[in-house]
């Protein structure tokens, strides 16, 4: 019988966890915040912003972040999808996302980036106005206004996938999702490379947000 060590590695850097968090916690704040409605439309909005900057973060870590955070990494053809959902070896306990959490992954990112943006554009015929609005005609805010909300289920479909997938691993397959979401750490059969996480890289990471958060800032001046 031949067995495989486990080898303890770090998947997911500081800056792709604390994007994930953040992203999550101020996802919840959006919705919280439209409910409540009144004065808390004005944290709407900034909570948007904040999450269209943590998007535009996160598509430049997909090519300047750590090994398992880039989209070479994980972003795989139908093929390995397929190949994925047949159980080949191969493919089935390795670090990063699994080709079928990837694209949940783009999925999230879609969704979260057209309500982000759609948002710059909304229009309630109240008191709102995005900063964008004014930009186009009345009728394509209006449009924008209507997909904005609409989204609101689809995002809300993709969040509990998302949940329900991780469940179905803890449960169903026995591992463990969160604990590396959170640690950065999680264990291997056979020998991975690590990803790095060291200060230069997380010293990059917190130039590209900041650059970001300039970039949305001038958006929405
Ligand atoms: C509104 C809520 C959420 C959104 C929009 C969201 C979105 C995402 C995104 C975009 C990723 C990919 C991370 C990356 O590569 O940058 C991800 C991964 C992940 N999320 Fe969430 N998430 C949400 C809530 C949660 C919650 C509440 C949990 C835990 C209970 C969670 C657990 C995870 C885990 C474990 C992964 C890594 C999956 C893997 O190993 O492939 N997420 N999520
Ligand atoms: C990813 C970020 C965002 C999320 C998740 C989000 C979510 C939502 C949801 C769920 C609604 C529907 C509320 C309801 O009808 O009960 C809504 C409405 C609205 N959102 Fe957002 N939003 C985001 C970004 C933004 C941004 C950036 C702005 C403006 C700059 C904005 C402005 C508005 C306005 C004005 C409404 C009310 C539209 C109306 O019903 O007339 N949102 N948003």
């Amino acid at each position: 019988m031949t067995t495989t060590a486990t080898h303890r590695i770090r998947v997911w850097d500081l800056p792709t966890r604390l994007f994930h968090w953040s992203l999550a916690l101020l996802i919840v704040a959006s919705f919280v915040t439209v409910k409540v409605g009144g004065n808390l439309i004005i944290w709407h909005e900034r909570s948007g912003y904040a999450i269209l900057t943590l998007l535009l973060f996160r598509l430049v870590w997909g090519v300047a972040g750590g090994r398992y955070a880039r989209f070479a990494a994980f972003v795989r053809g139908p093929g390995a999808v397929r190949a994925y959902l047949r159980g080949d070896a191969g493919s089935a306990h390795a670090p990063g996302h699994n080709p079928l959490g990837a694209l949940s992954v783009l999925g999230l990112l879609a969704v979260v980036g057209f309500q982000a943006v759609s948002g710059l554009f909304t229009n309630d015929d109240i008191a709102f106005e995005g900063p964008l609005s004014a930009q186009v005609s009345g009728a394509t805010a209006s449009l924008l206004t209507t997909l904005h909300r609409w989204n609101e289920k689809t995002i809300m479909a993709l969040v509990a996938l998302h949940l329900a997938a991780i469940l179905y691993y803890r449960f169903g397959k026995r591992r463990d999702l969160i604990g590396p979401m959170v640690s950065g750490d999680a264990e291997f059969p056979g020998a991975w490379p690590a990803s790095r996480d060291d200060a230069m890289l997380r010293l990059r990471a917190l130039a590209i947000a900041a650059a970001c958060g300039g970039v949305v800032a001038w958006i929405v001046r």
